[in-house]
C-alpha cells in the first residue's frame, strides 16, 4: 500500500520517525513535506496530499500539525477527502470503522510518538463497517 504523508514544522520530527516506522513495515511512502522544522503554512502541504488521495496516486494519507486542526480543516475542503483527527487508539479505530477516514490526522504536539504509531497501526488495520455508516458518509459531500 502506498501512503502519502505530510506535516508542518510542528509535525516534522514525528513525520520523519513515522516514515521510518512505516517503511520498516514495508509500506510505500510518498512524502509531501515539509522537509525541515522551519516554520511553514500547513495548507501548502495539505492540499497536495489531498489531491494525491483523490486522484488515487496514494491510497491513504497521514497528516500532522501541532493540534491537527489546521490539517483537518484544510483537507476536508476537498470533496473526496474524509480526514479524521485521532488522539488515542479507540478514536483511531472508530475513524476508520465509522467514518472511513481516508486521511488520518494526528496532533503532534499533544501525543507521544509511541501513540502516533499505535493510532496509525490501528487505523491501517481496521475495516470500514459500511451499513448505516455508509449512508451517513454518503450524506457528507455538498453536491
Ligand atoms: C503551528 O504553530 C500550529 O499553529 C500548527 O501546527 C497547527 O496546530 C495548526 O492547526
Amino acid at each position: 500500500m502506498t501512503l502519502g504523508i505530510c506535516c508542518d514544522h510542528a509535525g516534522f520530527d514525528y513525520k520523519q520517525r513515522l516514515i521510518a516506522y512505516l517503511e520498516e513495515k514495508k509500506y510505500q511512502i510518498k512524502d509531501f513535506g515539509t522537509y525541515s522544522s522551519e516554520s511553514m503554512d500547513y495548507p501548502d502541504v495539505a492540499h497536495p496530499l489531498a489531491e494525491a488521495v483523490e486522484s488515487g496516486e496514494v491510497e491513504k494519507g497521514i497528516a500532522m500539525c501541532g493540534t491537527g486542526n489546521g490539517m483537518v480543516m484544510t483537507l476536508n475542503k476537498h470533496q473526496g477527502i474524509r480526514a479524521g483527527l485521532a488522539w488515542n487508539e479507540e478514536i483511531g479505530k472508530l475513524v476508520k470503522q465509522h467514518n472511513d477516514a481516508n486521511v488520518l490526522v494526528l496532533p503532534a504536539r499533544f501525543i507521544p510518538f509511541d501513540m502516533v504509531c499505535r493510532i496509525t497501526d490501528v487505523w491501517l488495520d481496521s475495516e470500514f463497517e459500511g451499513g448505516r455508516h455508509q449512508r451517513r458518509i454518503d450524506k457528507i459531500p455538498i453536491k
